[in-house]
């Protein structure tokens, strides 16, 4: 058993009909953050991400390739593989849903509804999108170009009738909407749980959990010809991950429920209606949080395939650099909100917090470091009121950065963090340890031993979004420890350590002649 407080955080699981695109990785970057955070601040993390392989859209999208479902998937899962490479993401597993594993708890789970009575045989006849892979009910379609019926989304409809196995639905909307009024940070933010809450309050119907007319999917057990549900199949990875139908197994019991389970606010009613009442019925304990967050547009538009303006993240990463694509994605847009990518705005950004930021206040304190003081961490004499005053806000900024990162408000851990860092700017303009050497050395060495130990404590805290940033920052300064309870005043820069010529961390950033003309 560990003795470490559990955390427990996923991705929704990607769709194999599609290149990884910046909202993909948008989502899972999310979700690193919150890993490495917990991890840094001692906590035993499951951080899950990976691939929704089933379905009728996969099934179809590999019949336009012309090749075997299987082979399709291994394709496109493996580029989303990358995609967690080339962003450097923590996650502990990579789970797919054609994996023997997930097969054998998807069926599990529909035996353990079935026998409590939540699951009967009938007929569907009604609305279905293939690309959102959901029901829809009349009332909710809209009115396309020429008349045509459309999804909320603005996804095709076709109208399915076919024999299907039902969950009872219907038998959980008082219960949901308990859950929603006693715990009301099940759904975040805060406005995602009205819009949940009122889809609920307007009453549920039971839900299509089994289709016949395709195969690519889990079969029904004991159900000649029933295929289960994409969304029953693909939520349930959630449990495969840790184990399940093993409840008595260690990760079964380090980690449900989960805490939080990361979506976009397109996924919302799945994880936010469906999920929970499906585990209402299995008896199985309930997540603590869903959170949605927002989409990104392109330059003001919608980003889509068709219309050619998909933003790929394995681009940016080789125009910008990694750490610079991560901490844009985060720090720009309050997260839950919608936000819109320009490439002025990144590199506007990058370069006031990354360059100018973060990064000259580093290397301009070491560069005096290490030609002013033999290149040596000096030691501090006594500190005026505004070393201390310095040091005693970045020693408290872990419990605030830590209150924002559990309501994953990560812009205003992130404003936290670089207002410690403008705080330091503002030190170094009023101190001016330059004009010192000759005047006053000692006050030299302490003005540089204070700026040397914020940069330490900001560099341990950047590790979550910028893990290889903070490291080189951290290598420089020598730093071994850089867990979280090496911050504050019990883990101060050791006086006397030998650092390397600094080099910069952050370059700055210009838009490419092409694109700025
Ligand atoms: N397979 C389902 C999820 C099953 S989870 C049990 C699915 N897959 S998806 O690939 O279509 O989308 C996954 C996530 O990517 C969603 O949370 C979605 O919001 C996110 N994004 C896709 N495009 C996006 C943007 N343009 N912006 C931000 N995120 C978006 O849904």
């Amino acid at each position: 058993m560990s003795e470490r407080p559990s955390f427990y955080v996923t991705t929704p699981i990607y769709y194999v009909n599609d290149v990884p695109h910046i909202g993909h990785a948008y989502t899972t970057l999310a979700c690193d953050v919150l890993a490495r955070f917990k991890r840094l601040d001692g906590y035993n993390v499951m951080f899950l991400t990976g691939t929704d392989e089933h379905g009728q859209k996969v099934e179809k999208s590999a019949e336009a390739a012309g090749v075997d479902p299987q082979a399709f998937c291994d394709k496109v899962s493996a580029r989303f593989n990358d995609l967690a490479q080339a962003m450097n993401f923590s996650n502990d597993q990579f789970i797919r849903t054609t994996e023997p594993r997930h097969k054998l708890a998807v069926q599990h789970l529909w035996r353990v509804l079935e026998e409590k009575g939540y699951i009967y045989a009938d007929n569907y006849a009604g609305w279905y999108s293939v690309r959102d892979e959901a029901f829809y009910a009349e009332s909710e379609l809209m009115e396309g170009e020429g008349g045509a019926k459309l999804a909320p989304t603005g996804a095709a409809v076709e109208w399915v009738e076919e024999p299907s196995y039902f969950f009872k639905l219907s038998a959980f909307e008082d219960r949901l909407l308990e859950l929603y009024d006693s715990q009301t940070d099940f759904v975040m933010p805060k406005s995602r749980l009205n819009e949940v809450r009122s889809f609920v309050a307007g009453g549920l119907q039971d839900l299509s959990i089994s289709r016949t007319t395709f195969n690519w999917g889990v079969p029904v057990p004991d159900a000649d010809g029933h295929i289960m549900y994409v969304w029953i199949d693909a939520l349930t990875n959630y449990l495969t991950a840790i184990g399940y139908p093993d409840e008595a197994g260690q990760a079964y019991k380090d980690f449900w429920p989960a805490d939080v389970h990361m979506v976009g606010k397109d996924i919302l009613r799945f994880h936010a209606v469906y999920w929970p009442a499906f585990l209402m019925a299995a008896e199985l304990p309930l997540p603590k949080r869903v959170f949605a967050h927002g989409w990104w547009t392109n330059e003001g538009q919608k980003i889509s395939k068709s219309l050619g303006n998909v933003i790929d993240p394995f681009e940016l990463i080789e125009s910008y650099g990694l750490d610079a694509v991560r901490f844009f994605m985060l720090r720009e847009v309050p997260f839950g909100n919608d936000g819109d990518f320009s490439r002025s705005a990144f590199i506007a950004r990058c370069n006031a917090d990354l360059a100018n930021g973060m990064g000259n206040l580093s290397q301009r304190t070491l560069a005096m470091i290490f030609k002013n003081c033999d290149g040596s961490i000096p030691h501090p004499g006594i500190l005026s009121n505004e070393d201390s005053e310095l040091l005693n806000n970045i020693d408290s900024l872990l419990d605030e950065v830590r209150k924002h990162i559990d309501m994953q408000a990560f812009n205003r851990a992130f404003d936290a963090i670089w207002k410690q860092s403008a705080a330091a700017d503002t030190y170094i303009s009023s101190q001016e340890p330059w004009k010192l050497k000759k005047t006053d050395p000692d006050r030299m060495y302490t003005v540089l031993y204070v700026l040397a130990e914020v940069i330490r404590q900001l560099a341990i805290l950047m590790q979550p979004i910028m893990p290889e940033s903070a490291c080189k920052v951290l290598d420089q300064l020598k730093i071994e420890d850089r867990a979280f309870t090496a911050l504050g005043a019990t883990g101060r820069l050791a006086s006397g350590t030998v650092i390397d010529k600094p080099v910069g961390v952050f370059p700055r950033l210009e838009l490419d002649a092409e694109e700025s003309a």
